[in-house]
């Protein structure tokens, strides 16, 4: 039991490895869903993945649910509103109750009916009863129409996505977090890998949040937070993590098929190393999405080191690029490290891809074959360079 007749009645997907077939999930996920009951009418708050069906519709049965008012839907993103289809044909009375956007996403992603929707506006309330329940919009927690609930008499805040984490969890033995530091990485990984990118809303999103009297936050994904110093704990990771504050940091993804860009990256790493700046290594043969998102939160420079393959960038290095591009970070500096065999437009290619990014592009470095002593004093120079305008930042 989440409050007094507020149950939890999601799915613990703890086998899940991958989301959205690019995030990895080391903890797997959970899809939370909960069932207000109030006096005169009940709600259901999201749903689960479709793969999570019946672990839903069993729950509800469970607690003989025969009867949901509204399936509140605050997201269009099928983890969440992928079985209200199949809700609707358990309890064809209920109504789903969301903003235009997410009514409009739902029409078109799941070919629900016009007449099953009831479309709320910002700040709305509806009662249950003896519960009310006040819809905040929230938009940009990575999709347009996002919106919270606050169930004011029971002072829980339903956020789906917002405040979450892929961390799976079983709901039989508790349903709240007990361990920051247990919780702190899945919650920062997951608001790196599709949150970054709209910080000034997710800012805006936490100003809302804090306006708001609640005792408990219970996200779509992970474990609920219950109390004053847990819930200040995620909204001050949450204001770190959207801040516009760097640290004197280097991100460098590299991909090697020779040795030689590895032997750049290597010294290079040095480099930067004996100037005090911190460095945050990652080749891309190996390296999880997720902990690249993760550093790009606050590294003040990314450098992308790749050897050239057919006239191009590693395929990896553009993959990396490709990242850096859509998580749109607020990294201050930009770079690119290359080596090649005969020939190639490495530099130019990667580059072009920060188009959209207000980064400065420091002069690359582009090494033919093994680097050599003239090699190791431009990565000097650029390590040097580097230091400095971190500096300068401060
Ligand atoms: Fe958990 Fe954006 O869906």
């Amino acid at each position: 039991m989440v409050a007094n007749d507020v149950y939890y009645v999601g799915a613990n997907d703890s086998e899940r490895r991958i989301f959205d077939q690019l995030i990895p999930l080391p903890d797997g996920t959970t899809y939370n869903s909960y069932i207000i009951k109030g006096s005169q009418k009940t709600a259901l708050i999201d749903t689960v993945d479709p793969t999570k069906k019946q672990v839903l519709i069993d729950n509800l049965k469970k607690l003989n649910i025969t009867k949901i008012d509204f399936i509140v839907a605050h997201h269009g993103e099928q983890d969440h509103s992928g079985c209200i289809s199949d809700v609707l044909n358990y309890y064809p009375m209920a109504k789903v109750v969301t903003n235009q956007k997410c009514k409009t996403e739902l029409m078109d992603l799941l070919l629900i009916k016009d007449e099953k929707f009831f479309v709320i506006e910002d700040g709305q309330e509806i009662s249950l009863g003896n519960k009310t329940l006040k819809f905040l919009f929230t938009p940009w927690v990575h999709w347009p129409e996002t919106f919270v609930t606050l169930d004011i008499e029971d002072k829980v805040l339903f956020t789906c996505d917002f405040l979450g984490s892929h961390f799976s969890f079983n709901s039989q033995e508790g349903l709240f977090t007990n361990d920051k530091d247990v919780i702190y990485e899945p919650a920062k990984r997951y608001y790196a890998e599709i949150m970054s990118p709209f910080r000034n809303n997710i800012r805006k999103n936490i100003d809302i949040v804090e306006s708001l009297n609640f005792d408990i936050i219970a996200p779509s994904h992970g474990p609920l937070y219950n109390g004053k110093d847990f819930i200040k704990f995620i909204i001050n990771c949450y204001k770190e993590w959207s801040s516009e504050e760097v640290k004197n940091k280097v991100l460098i993804t590299y991909v090697s098929m020779h040795g030689s860009t590895e032997k750049i990256i290597e010294y290079f790493t040095q480099s930067l190393l004996k100037k005090g700046v911190i460095v945050k290594s990652f080749d891309l043969s190996v390296a999880d999405v997720g902990e690249i998102a993760m550093e790009l939160l606050d590294s003040a420079t990314a450098v992308i080191g790749t050897p050239t393959v057919l006239t191009g960038p590693h395929p990896s290095a553009v993959f990396a690029a490709y990242l850096i591009r859509a998580l749109r970070p607020k990294t201050k500096f930009l770079t690119v490290i290359g080596s090649y065999g005969w020939g190639g437009k490495i530099i130019d290619f990667l580059t072009n891809m920060f188009s959209n990014l207000k980064a400065e592009i420091l002069d690359p470095v582009l090494v033919k074959g093994y680097p050599k002593d003239k090699d190791f004093d431009l990565l000097d120079e650029l390590a040097d360079k580097i230091a400095r305008k971190h500096k300068a930042l401060n």
